[in-house]
């Protein structure tokens, strides 16, 4: 039987990239999905491709940035489903400014309201489900929360507070049977790099990204599925992003210089 067949996994951010392919490829499985993201009208197409792949889906449309929005989406799946196994907290945003082209500071606090602060709500609002059911929480962090990236300094402080979180709520966590699989991707194919703020706070519109020299978000779930299934502390998705946890401790310099290459290259 597949680790996620009946798993009641809520996916947040579910309407594009990264969480929208992981939706895609646990279906067939046989998952019960509970999709959530603003675009409701997504959701719904999202959710008829997975009840066609083999899983039950309940759709909960909603601005995560609300913290009632956060506990509505935990109450809704008990409601429907009477459980909630599996928590993927994966809605997100960034940003694509050096720090002395930012005009406005409400573009740190816009970043962290979601990458931070909506992921805290909706995980307090999970435990004590999580705990009866000894489940699965799977932040979606970045390469971003291990390392600084220049041009995307809110993104990164808020990528770093997410992995704090984290770190610290596993050890809370302790013997409770729930575990945490922080997922650390590199680049990625998906809409965030074209939604990015740019120094005045509107979206850059167009992706920065040498697309087709980046991972997809269907190698990307690929990946976070096992990392998920085996409960696993973290997945790295890339081979500069494992080496670069050595290297931050040891040649911190180049590290550096490998991150300013990757913005400088788009790759
Ligand atoms: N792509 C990369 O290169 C990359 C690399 C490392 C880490 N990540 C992380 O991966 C996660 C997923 O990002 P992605 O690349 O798949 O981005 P994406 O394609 O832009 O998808 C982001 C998702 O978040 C949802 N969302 C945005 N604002 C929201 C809000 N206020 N309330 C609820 N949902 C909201 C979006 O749906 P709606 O617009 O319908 O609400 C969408 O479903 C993020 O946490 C990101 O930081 C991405």
């Amino acid at each position: 039987m597949s680790e996620f067949a009946g798993n009641v996994v809520v996916v947040t951010g579910a309407s594009e990239g990264i969480g929208r392919a992981l939706c895609e490829a646990l279906a067939p499985q046989g998952p019960k999905l509970v999709l959530s993201a603003r675009n409701e009208e997504r959701l719904e197409a999202l959710a008829a491709t997975c009840r066609a792949a083999g899983a039950e889906v309940l759709v909960v449309p909603g601005d995560l940035t609300h913290e009632e929005a956060c506990r509505s989406l935990v109450a809704a799946t008990i409601a429907h489903f009477g459980r909630l196994d599996t928590l993927v907290a994966n809605a997100g945003r960034t940003m694509w400014a050096r720090v002395d082209e930012i005009e406005d500071l409400a573009i740190f606090r816009e970043v962290m309201e979601l990458n931070y602060f909506s992921v805290v709500n909706v995980t307090m609002a999970a435990l004590p489900h999580l705990k009866a059911s000894r489940g699965r929480i799977v932040p979606v962090a970045s390469v971003a929360g291990l390392t600084g990236v220049p041009s995307r300094s809110g993104y990164c402080a808020s990528k770093h507070a997410l992995i704090g979180f984290f770190d610290s709520l596993r050890i809370e966590l302790g013997d409770s049977g729930v575990t945490v699989t922080t997922i650390c991707p590199d680049f990625v194919v998906t809409e965030i790099h074209r939604r990015a703020l740019d120094g005045k706070g509107r979206p850059l519109g167009v992706t920065p990204m040498q697309e087709s020299r980046i991972m997809t978000a269907a190698q990307c779930a690929e990946l976070m599925i096992p990392a998920m299934a085996q409960r696993k502390r973290m997945l790295i998705t890339s081979r500069r992003g494992k080496l670069g946890r050595f290297l931050k401790i040891f040649a911190p310099g180049l590290i550096d210089r490998i991150a300013a290459k990757a913005i400088a290259d788009r790759k």
